[in-house]
């Protein structure tokens, strides 16, 4: 991992200028989250954004903010009308690319979705998916317990999440789990140019398969409901491309996003073998351990908003039609709310942390994605109590406004 900016420099805090003397960049005035530096210096930089720049600016493209205090991106987070989702969440958004819902929408087109999807993806639900998790968590460990090594990611983080989602709510084949992952991570982390034609692919399987879902008899799932689709303010009925789109953006955070945290948590239990013993010996501890997993792993790094009129956020001005990044992987570490926000405390209670959002958008699948990190931990811990890192290898990264991570080879 990155070290924290006050960890690498333990006396004093360094000054801007030392920083970006650091960075070799100005991340003040002219961040760039696809900029490789911010990969390797992820931690440091969160950091220094936090310390001396509540409000960042990138000159990519069209331009963004950066919005890193965790009372700022509350705010703004909050407050839907000022900071609007339905130009999209990305700055510089690949052309033609289709609006994802509900995520690159406000109410009340938003909240018709969330209400006929939110029942699919509610605690009591997913907790009926339960069982067959850890059977999936178990069934992956078998494939390589006997091995006493593996690497964590293409043996299990990539697939647990997909397995989960594609079993119990999405229904297609899981193998067919590597072309949509390989579409969404090209889509997410490709050359900038063909981020957009990796995402068209993703859009036209899942179009193919709502199609196919049309012509079966109903089974009461989700898909079915996102089939019936909504209606509109004004008695418009949904279109077949937004429940194709509704279905993307559910996809793409169904498989997209907790195997970060998983794979970081199990990184850190390798590395940290003390905290590994004490949450064996404190299986009560394990929902404080997921939050506060996922307080300093969080896999979305920013989203963003547009602005609808002139507003000022930590004294900086912004105008009618500005792109603003949330940055909810630094405001889950902001010293303001947080004690030691670096430090990774397994018995932190009450964990603060944004990295499920704030607001309207707040996740939809945060409960699948806690019941995932549950049952791989635990069942993970009883199978494989003691593990490492292979010797002589660190595990690697890549960072836009998602971050991952490539590649985690472990003995036991
Ligand atoms: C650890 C895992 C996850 C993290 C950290 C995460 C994080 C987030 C965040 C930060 C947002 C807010 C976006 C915004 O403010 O614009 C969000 C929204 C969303 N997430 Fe997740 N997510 C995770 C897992 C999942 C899973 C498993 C699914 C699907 C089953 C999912 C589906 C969605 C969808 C569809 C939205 C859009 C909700 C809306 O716009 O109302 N996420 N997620």
């Amino acid at each position: 991992m990155s070290t924290s900016v006050k960890q690498a420099d333990s006396d004093k805090t360094p000054t801007k200028e030392e920083l970006i003397a650091r960075f070799g960049r100005d991340i003040f005035n002219d961040f760039d989250y696809n900029d490789p530096m911010f990969n390797t210096k992820f931690n440091e930089t969160l950091e220094a954004h936090l310390e001396h720049c509540p409000v960042a600016h990138s000159k990519v493209g069209t331009g963004y903010w950066w919005v890193s205090r965790n009372e700022d991106v509350r705010r703004i987070g909050q407050d839907w009308k000022t900071f609007s989702s339905a130009k999209g969440y990305q700055p510089n958004r690949p052309e033609g690319l289709p609006l994802l819902l509900p995520e690159e929408s406000d109410p009340p087109i938003h909240t018709a979705w969330r209400t006929v999807i939110d029942p699919h993806l509610s605690p009591k639900t997913v907790a009926s998916y339960d069982a067959n998790i850890r059977a999936d968590v178990n069934t992956l460990i078998d494939g390589f317990i006997n091995k006493g090594e593996c690497e964590f990611l293409s043996e299990f983080g990539v697939l647990l999440p997909g397995w989960a989602y594609f079993k119990n709510i999405l229904g297609v084949p899981v193998d067919d789990l590597t072309k949509l992952v390989d579409g969404v991570e090209q889509g997410t982390f490709g050359p900038v140019d063909d981020r957009g034609g990796h995402f068209a692919f993703v859009f036209e399987y899942l179009d193919n398969y709502l199609k196919v879902r049309a012509t079966q008899p109903p089974k009461g799932d989700m898909v079915d409901t996102i089939l019936a689709g909504v209606i509109y303010e004004g008695g418009q009925p949904s279109t077949w491309a937004d429940k194709v789109s509704i279905l993307v953006d559910l996809t793409f955070g169904g498989i997209a996003t907790t195997t970060y945290v998983m794979a970081s948590a199990i990184h850190y239990l390798a590395t940290n073998p003390a905290d590994r013993e004490w949450l064996l010996n404190n299986p009560d501890q394990m929902s404080n351990a997921i939050e506060e997993f996922a307080r300093v792993f969080p896999p979305i790094v920013g989203l963003g908003r547009t602005c609808t009129r002139d507003v000022e956020v930590a004294g900086t001005q912004m105008k009618e039609g500005d792109f603003v990044m949330l940055a909810y992987s630094a405001s889950s570490r902001d010293p303001r709310v947080i004690d030691n926000p670096h430090k990774v405390d397994l018995t932190r209670k009450n964990v603060i942390h944004s990295t499920f959002g704030v607001g309207k958008h707040r996740c939809i699948g945060s409960n699948l994605a806690r019941l995932e990190l549950r049952a791989t931990l635990e069942e993970w811990l009883k199978r494989i109590p003691k593990f490492s890192m292979k010797p002589g290898t660190e595990p690697t990264y890549e960072t836009a406004f998602l971050r991952s991570m490539r590649k985690l080879e472990l003995v036991f």
